[in-house]
């Protein structure tokens, strides 16, 4: 026990989601589902987008639109409200004539209805000069992205690499692509807005709140507190609704201009492609040296991305190969591609998904090539220290996942050599991948307690619950912090009028939050005892941080998949998925398991379907729906089972948590095309593997 232990009482029960009541009788309000607030009927605003990858608007005519009924204007670069600030490209919607992909807002319609919006929408004509343009990442010129945009350094290098690798007895070299890939939350982006008496009230799908205000209101030129964003039910983020894009400027103006009517803008499922940010795709080419017995002398992970030319963003996915196995020579790098395409942002486990994908595979190939077991290769491969940073770990437990996972698994009862098993006209298969996620933390977080009347508690934080579970964990997280029942305990969450809250991402809200919650109650009890009277509060911002610069901090897990590969069509179907995961305390057990299986069903999507086609012509998305954009479905899905190790790590947060979102979809990819290898002796290097990668 260390200082800063609490008591697990409520935590580690699966409490069943306060909110689930809510949700599955359509009473919870999503960004749009507000009518009860508002005391107008709104207007509906609809997006017109350009058609050329870069270039000039030289007239929007809405001569048409404005003839139709219900539309009550249309919004263009000249007569949209100015932006004070307009450095931020991706943001500066409708501020100039200037076009930088293909898919960006050149004008807004408002109506009366959202299908008059719609029809106005199509009845605007915009005229566009087109200038050259390039969308293409292959044979494109690339630079060295700044550190910052990596979010750790650009490149690294220790030892010797080319000389390690040239002396080295095996080698493995080769280049693993991943495609552009789209978040796709059951709810899309979608915000209303209203401007009333100099102030902006937003309803906005967000997974923060804070965020967007911190974001927006000086873009608009107002004090942050005159800007309240709310998002009370959010329907799924994967990243996309991190940090505001686009549209929420758009509905921002259009409130401006409407003056004291609210106005409701749903970006559809097409509209996202383009505007609400998306994975990009990954080029890594992975060099291995090892000694005949698989243990790695030397590594080189050089990734190269594509960004935008109007913003830039860099998915660094040369990150976990710094960290994940052992190795004296060492290299990573990031380079980048600028182009003429939307803007890219996050995506569930940016970087670490496509690149444990590439490192992963890199490692069945390693076993493959020295006759190693893939579980026994990885475990002669742990890193005493973090080989990166050369600091300890401080709860590394990749060894017992991948063992654990093993013996649920019954994994060793597989066949040493691949295409060794077919079953009727399937090929069948096992593989294995590690996966890991840095333990993040973000510093900053408040929150106030409030003592009720009967010894109850009012605790607020303006986090929000993207459909994780968090609003029932941070219950549990608050009532064991106050010493009392959850049932005691009313929180408040979802609003900038609550104390300020990190982004719901980079699996770090339950812990920042909590964080802040389990202080600020520890703090209140300090400062009004243990029989309060009703009425008196503490608000206070977190103060203690876990100590990363002196400790690697990160989750693991092992995944476990078998594949089935029909010998004639080549199709896929993996019938079985484990996930074994040491993330420290797990707050609730049920939506603990709900965000494993979530990401382990995401990296199965990853690994069969999921692929945003760019036409190169023209610089756009062409799958921009759900009919051409696949994503797993039901029939996918066979026995998913995830497990977890009995953890408590206090050094990372005071519940002994660390995050949990991410960690499932990273390496689940791996696992899949590794055990397609081991069912048909193919190996498939690029995502998706199609089924005409096994014929
Ligand atoms: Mo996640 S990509 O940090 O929302």
């Amino acid at each position: 026990m260390t200082a800063n232990s609490v008591r697990a009482v409520a935590m580690g029960t699966a409490m069943e989601r306060v909110d689930g009541r809510e949700k599955v009788t359509g009473r919870a309000t999503y960004a749009m589902e507000n009518d009860a607030e508002l005391d107008r009927p709104p207007l509906h605003g609809w997006m017109v987008t350009s058609r050329t990858a870069k270039g000039r608007v030289l007239r929007v005519d809405a001569s048409d639109a404005l003839d139709h009924p219900g539309v009550v204007t249309v919004l263009d670069h000249t007569t949209a409200p100015r932006l004070a600030s307009t450095e931020d490209r991706e943001l500066a919607v409708l501020q100039d004539d200037r076009i930088g992909f293909r898919g960006q807002i050149v004008a807004l319609v408002l109506a009366e209805t959202p299908e008059s919006a719609r029809e106005g929408a199509r009845l605007v004509r915009v005229h566009e000069q087109a200038e050259p343009f390039s969308a293409t990442l292959e044979g494109a010129e690339t630079y060295r992205p700044d550190s910052s945009s990596v979010g750790s350094e650009t490149d690294t290098e220790q030892g010797e690499v080319d000389a390690a690798l040239a002396a080295a007895p095996v080698r493995i070299d080769h280049t693993y692509t991943t495609p552009h890939e789209h978040n796709n939350p059951l709810e899309p982006h979608a915000a209303t807005a209203l401007w009333r008496d100099g102030t902006l009230t937003m309803w906005d799908s967000t997974q923060g709140v804070h965020r967007v205000a911190a974001t927006l209101a000086p873009m608009l030129g107002i004090e942050p507190e005159r800007l309240r964003v709310r998002a009370p039910y959010v329907g799924g983020g994967f990243g996309s609704k991190g940090p505001p894009h686009g549209p929420e400027v758009a509905v921002a103006l259009a409130a401006m201009w409407a003056e004291g009517r609210p106005v409701k803008l749903a970006v559809t499922r097409q509209q996202m492609f383009p505007l609400t940010g998306y994975r990009t795709q990954t080029v890594s080419d992975l060099r291995i040296g090892a000694e005949p017995d698989g243990r790695i002398i030397a590594l080189e992970h050089a990734v190269t991305v594509q960004t935008s030319a109007i913003k830039e963003f860099v998915e660094h996915a040369a990150v976990p190969a710094r960290m994940m196995y052992a190795g004296e020579h060492r290299r990573t790098s990031h380079r980048v591609a600028s182009l003429d395409v939307p803007v890219p942002s996050w995506m569930r486990a940016p970087g670490e998904m496509p690149g444990m994908h590439a490192l992963e595979v890199a490692m069945d190939e390693l076993a493959v090539a020295v006759g190693v077991d893939p579980v026994e290769l990885r475990v002669r491969n742990e890193p005493e220290v973090d080989p990166g940073s050369g600091n300890p770990f401080s709860n590394r437990r990749l060894v017992d996942c991948l063992y654990r996972g093993a013996e649920l698994f019954g994994w060793a009862d597989r066949p040493v050599a691949p295409r060794a098993t077919l079953d009727g006209d399937w090929w069948v298969g096992t593989g294995v991948a590690s996966a890991t996620y840095p333990a993040n933390f973000f510093p900053g977080n408040a929150a106030r307690v409030t003592a009720l009347e009967r010894g109850r508690y009012a605790v607020a934080i303006g986090a929000v619950d993207i459909g994780t579970g968090a609003r029932t964990a941070l219950l549990q997280i608050a009532a064991d912090a106050l010493g009392v029942g959850v049932a005691e305990v009313d929180l408040a969450i979802g609003d900038t009028d609550l104390p300020f809250a990190t982004v719901a991402g980079g699996s770090s809200g339950t812990g920042s939050w909590g964080t802040a919650i389990t202080q600020a109650a520890q703090q209140f009890r300090a400062d009004h005892g243990e029989a309060p009277d009703p009425g008196v509060q503490t608000t206070s911002t977190a103060q203690s941080y876990p100590d990363t610069e002196h400790l690697a901090m990160h989750s693991y897990g092992a995944v476990f998949t078998e594949a089935r590969v029909h010998r004639w069509t080549g199709e896929v179907r993996v019938p079985r998925m484990l996930g074994v995961y040491s993330v420290g305390r797990v707050i609730n057990p049920t939506t603990a398991r709900s965000q494993f299986l979530g990401g382990l069903v995401m990296g199965l999507s990853a690994a069969l379907f999921e692929e945003s086609v760019r036409d190169p012509r023209f610089g756009h998305f062409v799958t921009q729906d759900l009919a051409t954009y696949h994503v797993a479905s039901h029939a996918d899905i066979g026995d998913l089972r995830v497990e977890w190790l009995d953890d408590v790590d206090e050094r990372a947060t005071p519940m002994g948590s660390r995050g949990i979102g991410e960690i499932g979809i990273v390496g689940t990819s791996a696992a899949v095309v590794n055990a397609a290898y081991h069912a048909t002796g193919v190996r498939v290097r690029n995502l998706p593997a199609t089924s005409d990668a096994f014929l």
